[in-house]
C-alpha cells in the first residue's frame, strides 16, 4: 500500500518534470509581444499557441515543397486544419520571418529582405502586442487592449464561432485542397444584405435581400457560440442554413468555403479524442452545385463532367478517351487523346499585338510570355495564345474579328503546321470537340 503510494507520487514527480516545460509553454495567455518573430524553417514548427492549445498561428510547410503558408490551424486535431492564411497566391520560401511590429503590426519577410506581406491596420495606433485568442481570432491589440487588426476582419476562405462578417465582406475559395492561391469562387456578403456564390457570375443566392417584409435584408452573416450559422436580418430575423446545433463548447466547428465552390460547415467531437476521426459535414450549400454553375469554366474545366457525391461535393471526370491536361489538376480540364501528340506537328509564329474577339477558353495568371507559348505548344486544343500583362489567353479556332493594335501590349503566338507532317487522324480541327 505505502510501497505503491510512493511510486505513485515518484511517478506524479516524473511526469510533472517532463510535462512542466510543455504545461508553462501550452498555458501562455496567448500573449505575443511586440518584437517577437517565428522563421519559416523545416522541422522547427515555430508557433504562437492560444492559452488552451487549440489554435496556433505560424508558419505551416506546404507538401511537396520548400514553401511555407503563414497561417492559423486546428492545433490539438492531427490534420492541423488551416483555417486562415496570409498570401496564399505567393507562399513564403524557407526562411521567411514574420515580425510583430508596434507599427506595422505583422510583417512577414523574405529571406532576401523583400516584404511579401504585412497586416493592413484599419484602425490606426500603435500595436501593443498580439493574442492568438482560444476562438481561432489572431488579434493586434493598443495598450488599452483595442483591436487595432484581427483575422476574423479578415478571413479567407473560413469562418469560426464567435465570428462575424459584416456587409462588404467576403470569403474566397483556395484552388485546390493543397493550393492556399485564390481559386475561382467567391463567397459575398453583398451591401445589400444577400448572400451571393459566384464563380465570375453569381450562380446562387440566399434572397436575403429587401423583400416585402420590412427589414428583411441580411445585416451580419454570424457563426455563434451555439454553432449557428445564419444571417441574421435587419429587423432581427433569422436565415438559417440548419436548425442542428453543435456548442463550440464540445466540437471542433468551421465553416469552409471550399475549393469547389461548395460552402459547409464541418465539426468533430473534442472528446473523446479520436486520433483519426475526420470533419464531417453537418450542412452545405448549393445543394447541387454541378447544376448551379454555368459561369466561368464551371466546377469542372473543359470536356469535363461534373458528378455530385453523396456529401455533395463535386467529382470531375474526363469523357472516355480524353485524360487530365494537368494530371495534379483532378478539377481542370481533359484533353482528348486522339490530339495527343501534336507538338510533333506545328510550329510556332510570333506576331505582334495581334488579338481576336473569340474568347479564350483558358486564362492563365501569373504567366510569361515562354510559358504562354509553351501551355498553348502542348495544349492541343489550343491554336493561338495572346500574352499580354502577365495573362496568357488561349484561344481556339474558329477566331473572328482578328486585329492588330499596338495598345494591345500583347505577344501572340499561333500555330501552324509543318509541311512535312501527315494529319494525326481524320479529325483534326472541324472534328469532334
Ligand atoms: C512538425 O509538425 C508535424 C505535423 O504535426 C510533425 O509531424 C513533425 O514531427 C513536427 N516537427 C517537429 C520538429 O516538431
Ligand atoms: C528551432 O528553433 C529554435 C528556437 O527558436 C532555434 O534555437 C533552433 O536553431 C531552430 N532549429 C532549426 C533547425 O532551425
Ligand atoms: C524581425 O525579427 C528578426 C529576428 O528576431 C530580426 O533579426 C529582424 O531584424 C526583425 N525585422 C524587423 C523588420 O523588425
Ligand atoms: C477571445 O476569446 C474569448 C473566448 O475565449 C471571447 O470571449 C472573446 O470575444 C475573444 N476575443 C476576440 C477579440 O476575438
Ligand atoms: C446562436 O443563435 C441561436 C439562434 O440562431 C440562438 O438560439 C443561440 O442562443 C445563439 N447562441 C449564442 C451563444 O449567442
Ligand atoms: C480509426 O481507428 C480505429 C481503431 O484503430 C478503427 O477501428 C477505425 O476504423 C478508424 N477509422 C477510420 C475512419 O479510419
Ligand atoms: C514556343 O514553344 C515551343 C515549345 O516549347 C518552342 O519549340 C518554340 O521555340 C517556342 N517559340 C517561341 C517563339 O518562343
Ligand atoms: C494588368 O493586370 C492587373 C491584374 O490582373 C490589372 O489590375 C491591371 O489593370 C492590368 N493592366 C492592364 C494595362 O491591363
Amino acid at each position: 500500500m505505502e510501497m505503491a503510494f510512493t511510486v505513485l507520487l515518484l511517478l506524479q514527480l516524473i511526469s510533472s518534470l517532463f510535462l512542466a516545460p510543455i504545461f508553462v509553454f501550452a498555458q501562455t495567455d496567448g500573449k505575443v509581444a511586440v518584437g517577437a518573430s517565428l522563421s519559416a524553417t523545416a522541422g522547427n514548427n515555430s508557433s504562437w499557441l492560444s492559452p488552451s492549445g487549440d489554435f496556433a498561428f505560424g508558419f505551416q510547410k506546404l507538401e511537396n515543397n520548400d514553401l511555407f503558408l503563414l497561417s492559423i490551424w486546428f492545433a490539438k486535431i492531427p490534420d492541423r486544419t488551416i483555417v486562415w492564411y496570409a498570401n496564399g497566391d505567393r507562399p513564403a520560401p524557407k526562411g521567411s520571418i514574420v515580425n510583430l511590429t508596434a507599427n506595422s503590426g505583422l510583417v512577414l519577410t523574405s529571406p532576401q529582405g523583400e516584404q511579401l506581406w504585412k497586416s493592413d491596420q484599419t484602425v490606426a495606433g500603435v500595436v501593443a502586442h498580439g493574442v492568438m485568442n482560444d476562438t481561432g481570432n489572431f488579434v493586434l491589440e493598443d495598450d488599452k487592449s483595442e483591436n487595432l487588426w484581427e483575422t476574423f476582419k479578415n478571413p479567407t476562405d473560413t469562418m469560426l464561432p464567435g465570428q462575424i462578417i459584416e456587409r462588404g465582406g467576403k470569403l474566397f475559395s483556395r484552388q485546390s485542397e493543397t493550393n492556399y492561391a485564390r481559386g475561382r469562387f467567391e463567397l459575398d456578403f453583398q451591401e445589400d444584405g444577400n448572400l451571393v456564390f459566384s464563380a465570375k457570375k453569381p450562380f446562387y443566392s440566399t434572397a436575403t435581400t429587401t423583400g416585402t417584409v420590412p427589414g428583411s435584408e441580411g445585416k451580419q452573416l454570424v457563426f455563434n457560440d451555439s454553432g449557428n450559422f445564419y444571417i441574421l436580418r435587419v429587423n432581427g430575423g433569422r436565415f438559417t442554413f440548419t436548425a442542428d446545433e453543435r456548442p463550440a463548447r464540445d466540437y471542433y466547428l468551421r465553416s469552409t468555403l471550399n475549393f469547389d465552390g461548395v460552402l459547409a460547415q464541418y465539426f468533430l467531437p473534442k472528446s473523446p479524442f479520436v486520433g483519426n476521426a475526420s470533419w464531417k459535414p453537418l450542412w452545405s450549400e448549393p445543394d447541387n452545385i454541378c447544376q448551379k454553375v454555368n459561369s466561368g469554366t464551371g466546377v469542372c474545366g473543359t470536356n469535363s463532367i461534373c458528378t455530385l457525391n453523396a456529401d455533395q461535393r463535386p467529382t470531375c471526370e474526363c469523357p472516355r478517351g480524353y485524360s487530365l491536361l494537368d494530371p495534379n489538376d483532378p478539377y481542370g480540364s481533359c484533353n482528348p487523346d486522339f490530339r495527343q501528340g501534336c507538338e510533333d506537328l506545328y510550329d510556332v509564329q510570333v506576331l505582334a499585338n495581334t488579338d481576336w474577339l473569340t474568347p479564350g477558353y483558358e486564362l492563365l495568371k501569373d504567366s510569361t510570355a515562354d510559358k504562354c507559348n509553351k501551355s498553348c505548344f502542348q495544349d492541343c486544343l489550343c491554336d493561338v495564345a495572346i500574352y499580354s500583362n502577365e495573362t496568357c489567353w488561349k484561344k481556339k479556332l474558329p477566331l473572328s474579328y482578328g486585329r492588330e493594335d499596338s495598345s494591345f501590349n500583347a505577344k501572340t503566338f499561333i500555330k501552324f503546321r509543318k509541311d512535312n507532317s501527315t494529319p494525326p487522324c481524320p479529325s483534326s480541327y472541324n472534328g469532334a470537340a
